[in-house]
């Protein structure tokens, strides 16, 4: 068992927000300055879409306000419709947010681009992105089965649409603001259930709430000016290092300036909810997101952790596979219902959670939205191969549980976890006693 002590200053900057801020600065009418932009793979692929499609990008390091550099990007646009078609089908790579998000604003162009991805990417579901794209007049076509590669054809004669959000989601809520941005008229978007709200904060969308739905108008065709970001720390990255200090018993660890966005703080919710010493101090509003330092005292028991509300497990849903394998760990228990768009992850992350923990000798039982783990048989002698599935989350929920517990566990690919923390494997040995 290892003993984790330390500051931790250098978390990734925000994915979600540093996909919006770069995306909102290419629709925006002159210089956009994005303070502490993420260098995690996927943030780095939709500015990498953005030059492809004509934006002009630049990105810098400079002094950060703990010490270590910092990443500045500059995004120049002319507004809603400054982009040129691009000269070959456009690469997402592993990210989702890109592929999706972006889709939105190509749906309003007047030209036709195509966007592909990697292994993991092209086997996401995107009919939820063709629906209401095509609704509101473009061309959208996808795969025999639903996904990647999407082919759309754009009009800047988009229709404003009214949309209720089949399934809970940032990214498809973000793609059809992004749209109705560019469409004639007030497109108004109704949400069961409340995800990220990053979009409409930054777009300074007041949501209403109408018959116990929460509704967010858009309104068509306004210029939007640039204005600076500045991104706040992960909290999904976060959650990998408090469940690091959670497992390491007798751990001490204080996370400074992490995004505490109710929509994303849920897993401190249930983390407390479960007895741990989770202490959240100096909370203060930044750029109209809400942060603070969480500190972590790896000195508690905690409860088998239980996840079963659907709005919780769609505002903690990036970090249900850390909370699986930490709640596996500490407790040889877990129970996880609701959950079947965790599925549709990087990847099915019920599967990847439910075959690697098997592997590590833990009783589990997968359901179509779910999953449990009843106890531990027994812990495997020798090293146990993990399989990451091309996904970033899963590689590090068993990189935390193999670093704390000291587990012999060989990660299929380390390299993925650079797809939105590229520091994670050197700051978890820093903070080692
Ligand atoms: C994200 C939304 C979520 C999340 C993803 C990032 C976003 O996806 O899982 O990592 O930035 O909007 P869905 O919108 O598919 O739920």
């Amino acid at each position: 068992m290892s003993v984790f002590k330390g500051e931790v200053t250098s978390l990734p900057p925000d994915k979600s927000i540093s996909h919006r801020a770069a995306l909102i600065a290419s629709l925006s009418d002159g210089e956009t300055e994005i303070m502490n932009f993420s260098a995690g793979f996927d943030n780095q692929s939709t500015l990498g879409v953005l030059q492809a499609c004509g934006i002009p990008v630049r990105q810098e390091e400079v002094p950060g306000p703990w010490g270590a550099a910092v990443r500045r990007v500059v995004i120049q646009s002319k507004g809603l419709w400054s982009f040129t078609p691009p000269s070959a089908p456009l690469q997402c790579n592993n990210s989702g947010s890109t592929m999706r998000m972006f889709s939105g604003i190509l749906a309003g162009q007047p030209f036709q681009s195509e966007l592909v991805g990697d292994a993991s990417l092209l086997k996401r579901p995107m009919r939820r992105i063709a629906d209401p794209l095509m609704q509101m007049g473009a061309g959208v076509s996808l795969s025999p089965v639903g996904t990647a590669p999407v082919v759309i054809t754009g009009t800047k004669d988009l229709r404003a649409i009214s949309y209720r959000l089949p399934v809970a989601s940032a990214q498809v809520k973000s793609l059809v603001a992004f749209a109705g941005l560019h469409a004639e008229g007030e497109t108004r978007i109704y949400e069961p259930l409340l995800s990220r709200d990053h979009t409409e904060l930054m777009l300074g969308l007041e949501p209403r709430i109408e018959n116990n739905e929460r509704v967010i108008v858009v309104p068509g065709r306004r210029q939007l000016d640039a204005r600076p970001f500045q991104i706040p720390a992960d909290p999904s990255a976060a959650c990998f290092i408090v469940a690091l200090g959670l497992l390491g018993r007798g751990s001490e660890i204080m996370i400074r300036d992490v995004c505490l966005n109710p929509t994303r703080a849920a897993f401190l919710d249930i983390l407390i909810r479960s007895g741990a010493a989770v202490t959240i101090e100096n909370r203060r509003t930044v750029g109209g997101e809400s942060i603070g330092d969480i500190l972590v005292d790896g000195s508690r028991d905690m409860e088998p952790l239980v996840i079963s509300d659907p709005q919780e497990v769609a505002i903690a849903i990036d970090e249900l596979p850390m909370l699986g394998v930490l709640s596996s760990f500490a407790t040889e228990r877990f129970e996880l219902t609701n959950a079947a768009e965790l599925r549709t992850k990087e990847s099915d992350r019920i599967e990847a959670l439910a075959m690697n923990l098997e592997r590590l000798g833990f009783e589990c039982h997968q359901e179509p939205a779910g999953l449990s783990v009843t106890g531990r048989r027994e812990r495997p002698a020798g090293p146990v191969e993990v399989e990451c599935y091309d996904d970033h989350r899963i590689a590090m929920s068993f990189a935390v549980a193999s670093k704390a517990c000291g587990e012999d566990i060989v990660l299929s690919d380390r390299e993925v976890a650079g797809v939105s923390f590229p520091n994670f494997f050197s700051l978890i040995d820093s903070l080692e006693v």
